[in-house]
């Protein structure tokens, strides 16, 4: 800032508003427009009952936030709550709208799907009760972090979850009536070799037969937290899974 202030006198007034301008604008950024009319359009297609109290024992989410309220078309969408932006693309990188109260389907054709750059996406305890998981869950490939537990989901989880090839932590936790079938586990567990954390409980997993679920063994060096309870898996539990090496849970 020193040496700057040293040089201004020798520019024109022309170039030291360029310069100001140039400053001020890296301060904070501005959302990528597609990025940001895709945020709209999502929010927009879902009701929020913001006088509803939330039913639920989890201390995770002993309330409703309504961060989409904050929402306004004009604005940084960076700057929206639960959102977070690439700081160098001004790509929306994260996604945290969990406790929100939306209410509505989580259509296939959703703008969501648009945010190809997502790396985290949580959208948990939101009340999708008339949706199934859509198949362009698959096409959000970046996705490090994908968390939909008390979301309502119905229906089986589409094959395309094996395309988030690069997922750490996966929760689906509590959407009872939604079911995992052998043929999509099988391609999931091969490709996602990264996965650290696996969340299934309450999900049904019924058609599940050991052998299949033995294929976590592939993710040995992977995966440290790992919970299944009330899938109703069948069967036995093969004792070598619960002897995985990085296991911690
Ligand atoms: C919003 O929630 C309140 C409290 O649960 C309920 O009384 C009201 O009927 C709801 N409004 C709508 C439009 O669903
Ligand atoms: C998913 O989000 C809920 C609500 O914020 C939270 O309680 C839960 O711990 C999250 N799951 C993971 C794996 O982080
Ligand atoms: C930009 O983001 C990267 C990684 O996401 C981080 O390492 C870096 O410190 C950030 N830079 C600034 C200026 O915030
Ligand atoms: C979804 O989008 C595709 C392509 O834009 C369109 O052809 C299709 O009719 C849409 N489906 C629904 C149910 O809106
Ligand atoms: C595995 O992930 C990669 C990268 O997303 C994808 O191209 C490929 O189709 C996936 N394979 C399966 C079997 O889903
Ligand atoms: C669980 O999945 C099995 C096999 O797909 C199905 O027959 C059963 O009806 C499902 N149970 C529930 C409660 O949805
Ligand atoms: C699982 O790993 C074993 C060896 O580690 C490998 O032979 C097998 O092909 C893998 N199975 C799948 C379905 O990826």
């Amino acid at each position: 800032m020193k040496s700057l202030l040293l040089v201004l006198p020798y520019f024109s007034h022309h170039l030291f508003l360029l310069l100001l301008f140039h400053f001020t604008s890296k301060s904070f950024s501005l959302c990528n427009p597609h990025d940001s009319s895709a945020l709209l359009q999502f929010k927009n297609s879902f009701f929020v009952n913001t006088s509803s109290k939330l039913d639920t024992f989890d201390p995770c989410c002993s309330s409703f936030s309504f961060k989409t309220e904050s929402w306004k078309n004009r604005e940084d969408c960076c700057k929206w709550d639960g959102v977070t932006c690439d700081n160098v693309s001004n790509h929306v990188i994260g996604l945290d709208i969990s406790c929100n109260n939306l209410q509505g389907e989580l259509h296939p054709n959703s703008t969501l799907f648009k945010l190809r750059h997502l790396q985290q996406l949580n959208l948990a305890f939101n009340d999708f009760s008339i949706s199934s998981l859509p198949v362009s869950i698959g096409d959000l490939v970046s996705l490090t972090h994908l968390n939909l537990s008390n979301c309502l989901l119905r229906g089986d989880i589409p094959s395309q979850i094996s395309h988030l090839s690069k997922l750490v932590s996966l929760d689906l936790s509590i959407n009872s009536v939604m079911d995992l079938n052998p043929f999509t586990w099988k391609k999931f567990i091969q490709n996602a070799t990264n996965l650290g954390e696996l969340y299934l409980d309450h999900v049904n997993m019924s058609s599940i037969e050991g052998s299949s679920l033995s294929m976590l063994k592939n993710l040995s060096s992977s995966l440290v937290s790992l919970s299944l309870s009330d899938t109703r898996l069948q069967g036995y539990l093969s004792s070598d899974i619960l002897t995985l090496p990085n296991l911690q849970t």
